[in-house]
């Protein structure tokens, strides 16, 4: 079985990393096609390295874009590397315009899809990750949920009979890396001299809180006026709109800190005992690593960590201090991401469908 795997994003990086270590194990021919989206080495390269990913195969170099440019490089250059390769299998790995370009791509050459993280919505039509997840499903042939609510939004589009559940594949490279890294000191913690168990980390980048000025002042704003330190890893386009702003990151108890890699993340994350976020993988990570997350947001894909407890969204960026001064949640044992074997669980249901075929 071949199978090409189309990334472009930092998260999709963290996805392929169980991705290609199941399809090896399987005896799966694997080719790495990255985009380009993402292209700052903190934002590509250190996750290639840490978490042992093999090096692309083809790299398409796009760079960043409007959505239309951006898309359109990736489905131009995309044809030559399908035609070339022919696939059994193109998998794209969720949300981006990367997953858009290959979905588009493939389907126009009769390469079947397979779509990981199939299933999620905000029904936020303003999301561009919204528009390429309701595209990518329609499009796909098998839709990978994560969740059990993902197949049932699936059901409720008409595609039941594409979709299998197989869980979430970040949950696989999650526990590894926090059984990696338990027992090691934060390097965050030893750099900023912060005390662990008293911080916050926070990540914004959705470019509705990142575009409107206002909106943006606002954010930092609330973080800054938390009761502990808030070390803030900004991404290049935070950083960007900031300065473009005259907004400055570093004010009260807000700390700016470059990204970090990932066993780095983890390792903050757990030190630290709270995010702030409107990432999607940070709100699943923390509440896998039992540490309370308040989400600047007014929606959530991953619902069971709003349900669950451990998750509270909030539209008002004057209320972050509030919710992190807010009481513990309720210990609990659910799992509603899997058990950390959904790339197995991939590569098996790939593998299945190219027997039946042949
Ligand atoms: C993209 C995804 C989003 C995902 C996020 C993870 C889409 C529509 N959005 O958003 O779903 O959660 O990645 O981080 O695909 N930039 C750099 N260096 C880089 C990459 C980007 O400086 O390596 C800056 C550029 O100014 C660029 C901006 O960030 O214009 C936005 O990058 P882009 O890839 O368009 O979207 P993200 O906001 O990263």
């Amino acid at each position: 079985m071949k199978i090409l795997s189309v990334v472009g994003a930092r998260p999709q990086f963290v996805k392929l990393a169980p991705i290609a270590e199941a399809a090896i194990a399987a005896g799966a021919e694997h080719v790495i096609v990255h985009t380009g989206q993402h292209y700052d080495p903190m934002l590509s390269d250190v996750f290639f390295a840490e978490l042992g990913i093999p090096n692309p195969d083809v790299h398409l170099g796009v760079g960043s874009g409007s959505h239309g440019v951006q898309t359109g490089a990736m489905l131009a250059a995309l044809d030559a590397v399908i035609d070339e390769h022919r696939p059994d299998w193109v998998l794209v790995y969720g949300d981006t315009n990367s997953t858009l370009a290959a979905t588009l791509s493939a389907v126009k050459m009769h390469v079947p899809v397979a779509h990981l993280e199939a299933g999620l919505r905000s029904f936020n039509r303003r999301m561009p990750e919204e528009h390429n997840r309701v595209l990518t499903d329609h499009a796909a042939d098998l839709l990978l949920a994560p969740t059990e609510v993902a197949a049932r939004h699936l059901a409720g589009e008409g595609l039941a009979d594409r979709t299998v559940v197989v869980g979430d594949v970040m949950t696989d490279v999650l526990y590894r890396v926090r059984d990696e890294v338990s027992g090691t000191p934060s390097r965050l913690v030893e750099e900023l001299g912060l005390e662990p168990g008293g911080f916050a980390v926070a990540t914004i980048h959705r470019a509705e809180n990142t575009d409107d000025p206002d909106r943006l002042r606002a954010i930092v704003a609330g973080l800054a006026a938390a009761d502990r330190p808030v070390v803030l890893l900004a991404h290049p386009r935070l950083r960007a709109r900031a300065d473009a702003a005259g907004i400055a990151l570093d004010s009260g108890n807000l700390v700016a800190h470059a990204p970090l890699g990932y066993p780095e993340l983890i390792s903050a994350v757990m030190a630290g005992g709270a995010v702030v976020t409107d990432s999607g993988g940070l709100q699943k990570e923390a509440f896998l690593l039992r540490v309370p997350c308040t989400t600047i947001r007014t929606e959530t894909e991953w619902v069971e960590t709003v349900e669950l407890g451990w998750n509270v969204l909030i539209d008002d960026p004057a209320d972050v201090p509030r919710s992190l001064r807010r009481a513990a949640p309720q210990p609990t044992d659910a799992t509603p991401y899997g058990q950390g074997t959904a790339a197995q669980l991939v590569i098996s249901e790939l593998a299945a469908r190219v027997a039946d075929a042949r």
